[in-house]
Order: C-alpha cells, then structure tokens, then sequence
C-alpha cells in the first residue's frame, strides 16, 4: 500500500525534539508572567475578511499566502497566517477594554503561511506572540522589546542583532507614499512585475522586494524618516533614549517597513547572521490604528511574534532539554517482574519518573537499556533479590550500588533519589 506523507512544509516534531520545545515555551511563560503578561488562546481559524482587512489586501500573506476556503456553507474562513489579528479580534469581540484599561497577552501557537518551503521558511510554523493594548506610550515599546531581548537571551543566543524604524502614522505617511510613488513611477521599467503592481496598489511594499533590481533602486529611494511628523519624531527619539537607558543596543534599518500594513510608529525585527535567507527571529511593532479598523475603540497597540522553528534552529543542543528516568527497574525472573510492575507504577504515582523492562531478558540487556534511556538510578530487582528481601540501587552517574530493604522499598527509593 502507498504510504500516506505528511503535507509539504508542514512538520511533524518528533519526541526527540519536544523537549527543546517545551522548554521554550516555559521560559516564555515564566518571562511573560514577570512582565505582567497573561495568556490568551485563539482559535487557528478565522474568518477570511479579518485578515484582509488588517494585514491588509495588497500584501504578499494575504494577496498570495493565505490557506483560505470555503466551509460547507459560503462562508469564506482562513487557517490564521499570523495571531495579531485574532488577538484583537477577541479584544474587541469581548470588550476587554471595559474591564482594564491596559490588557497584556501573549499566545503561542501554528500559523500558516503558504510560502515556497526552504530552510527556516515552512507552510505551518509556530509563533510566540505578544500583545500590549491600551498605551501608545514609547516606554511601552521599549519595554516590549526589553521583554523580547530577555527573552532571547535566555536562550544563549549570541550573533543577534535588533533593527528598529519608525513608519510614521496616519498624518504622515501619506505624503511619503505620494512621493515615493512619484520617485518609483518614474523608474517602473526597472521594476520587476510585481512591483510595478504594488507600486499602483501598495508602494511601501516595493521595500520588501527580494530582487536585485528593485533593491538597487529602492537604496535610492526618499525615506520615510524624512517625512515623519514631529509627533513621531519625538516618539521615535523617546523611544531610542529607553533603549539607551536599558543598555539595549540597536541599528536603525530605514528601509524595513514589515510585511503587513497594520503597522504605525515603531517597527522592529531581531535578526541574526547565522540562518541566511530567512534571517528574522522575531519581528513585531506598533499597530495604532488596528482596534479601531476592525470595529473597536480608538485603542493602541504594540508587539511581536518569535518564530519558533528559527529560534529553535539557532539554539545549542543541551541535555537540560530532554527527560529523562528517574529510575529504571531492571526485573530479573517471574516474581521480580510482578513486583516491579506494580512498583514502577507506585512510584509513578508519586511523581518518580520510573520506566522498567517487561522483557525479562538478562540483566545486561537490561542494563544497556537503562544506559541507553539515560536513568539516574537502575534498580535490580531478581527473584534471588527477593528471596533475600532486598534490592540493588544502583547509581547510574557514578557507578556506585547499595542494597535496600524491601520492606519499605518504595519510601526507601523515593528517599535516595530525592538525596542524591
Ligand atoms: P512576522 O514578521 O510576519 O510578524 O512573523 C514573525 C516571525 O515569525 C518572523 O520573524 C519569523 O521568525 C517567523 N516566521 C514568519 N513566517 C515564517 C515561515 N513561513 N516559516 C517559519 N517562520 C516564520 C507577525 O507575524 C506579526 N503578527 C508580529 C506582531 C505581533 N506584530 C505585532 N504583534
């Protein structure tokens, strides 16, 4: 019979990596939760419009990259390509608004994107994502991003670099798109198709565009930096100065303006020399006028999303990532074997991490499993053993053995493991 794959660019992550994983995930929650964060969870599936209506259109996610179908009846729903826009929605939907004026969340969960798969670039990826509504605030985007660089270097990365920029707002931005389209219209033959698309629909995004062509005339391009009103300006500068004060460093890259329109103010992407192509860790930013284009209040908002298989990629491996036995029970003959059955699962009862072998194949075999799971502790218990009432605990670190009483075997064990 054929075999049946998985979908490309959709991973499987496989008992051996879900240690690494776990671990993420905890030291973001831990983190998080310092920062006043808390938890929201959102469903993977929305409706189509909510990405269109804040990502935005003309963008490459929703214009070429969203996972969108129809459901048995007609309504048009998207497998989610990002969190921001769910998380707002269920802002909005639950007017979280009314009971704090300030709200702090952050969700960790697959997104799907349906880019060409490549190292570091998948069609379902994970994201750790955060949220800050109800402050336009600089200190506030300083602190979101002193959230994020604790967080990456809980990791033990090195070789990361954090980018930021300014994208104006509302007031601004629309003189720099006039100009910016009259500098690009006058070099549109040297653009490639799609920009001179995006250069009708969208000319920020020519920003984004990966070929030479486009970026050797986009080095040329006016900045947005020139055209920020002053209120951005002071933002921006307020912004550096919180930075500075947090020893953060920072380089200023004019020409990133992110692949999703929401965006106003402050932008930012850690990025990192090591990965190529694909070299964003984390990206995020300030979405000022989103809450409000998607039927809320006039709220502000900042934040970020880590991709997970990136970091995960640049990260060491460590032994503190896996778990492993507390204690393997090596059982040698019939009686040996119902005791240790019934034992390995009392401890594990008691939150000892036991495993045991129901093989019954000879101690050395045993052994090598016990080596090869990598327990702290082998217990060998044979029906001789038994007879004599006790057991053999032995130490799997540095070899060293002693003998239990059976009579009170399991308190005996809970005891040695805990001490030692
Ligand atoms: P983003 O820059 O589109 O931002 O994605 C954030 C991160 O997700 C990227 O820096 C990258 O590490 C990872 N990522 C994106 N696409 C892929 C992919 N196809 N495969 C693997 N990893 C990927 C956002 O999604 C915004 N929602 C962030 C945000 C939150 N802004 C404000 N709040």
């Amino acid at each position: 019979m054929e075999k049946i794959t998985s979908v490309r660019g959709f991973n499987d992550i496989l008992p051996q990596e879900t240690g690494i994983w776990q671990y993420l995930e905890q030291k973001a929650r831990e983190i998080f939760m310092d920062f006043g964060f808390r938890e929201i969870r959102v469903p993977i599936l929305e409706k189509t419009d909510l990405f269109k209506r804040s990502i935005g259109d003309s963008t490459d996610i929703v214009e070429k990259e969203m996972y969108s179908f129809l459901d048995r009846g007609d309504e048009c729903l998207t497998l989610r390509p990002e969190a921001t826009a769910s998380v707002v929605r269920a802002y909005i939907e639950h007017a979280l608004y009314t009971a704090e004026p300030i709200a702090k969340l952050f969700t960790i969960g697959p997104m799907f994107r349906r880019e060409r798969p490549q190292k570091g670039r998948y069609r379902q990826f994970h994201q750790i994502n955060v949220e800050f509504l109800g402050l336009d605030d600089p200190r506030i985007d300083a602190e979101i991003i002193l959230m994020l660089i604790r967080f990456l270097q809980c990791m033990e990365l090195n070789d990361l670099k954090l980018e930021i920029n300014s994208l104006g707002c509302h007031e601004c931005r629309p003189q720099f798109r006039e100009e910016l389209t009259v500098f690009l219209r006058n070099r549109e033959k040297g653009l490639c198709d799609d920009c001179r698309r995006r250069l009708h629909t969208n000319p920020l995004r020519v920003f984004d565009c990966k070929t030479e062509n486009c970026k050797a005339i986009i080095d040329h391009a006016p900045r947005l930096s020139g055209y920020t009103c002053s209120a951005c300006k002071q933002h921006f500068e307020n912004l550096k100065q919180c930075l500075k004060n947090f020893a953060i460093t920072y380089e200023i890259n004019d020409k990133m303006v992110r692949g999703l329109d929401y965006y106003t103010r402050t932008t930012f992407e850690v990025v990192t020399e090591s990965l190529g192509a694909q070299n964003a860790i984390a990206g995020g930013g300030r979405y000022d006028g989103l809450v409000k284009a998607l039927g809320g209040p006039d709220i502000p908002g900042i934040g970020f999303a880590v991709g997970m298989e990136r970091l995960i990629s640049m990260m060491p491996s460590d032994s503190r990532y896996f778990i492993f036995p507390d204690l393997f029970i090596a059982a040698l003959g019939d009686t040996a074997q119902k005791e240790a059955f019934t034992l390995c699962n009392r401890l594990r009862m008691k939150g000892v991490r036991t495993e045991m072998d129901y093989s019954g194949k000879s101690l050395k075999s045993q052994m090598k499993r016990a080596d090869k799971l990598k327990s702290r502790y082998t217990l060998i218990l044979g029906d001789k053993e038994i007879a004599e009432k006790r057991a053999e605990l032995r130490n799997m670190l540095n070899g060293t053995q002693f003998s239990l009483d059976l009579s009170a075997l399991e308190d005996n064990i809970i005891n040695t493991i805990k001490e030692r």
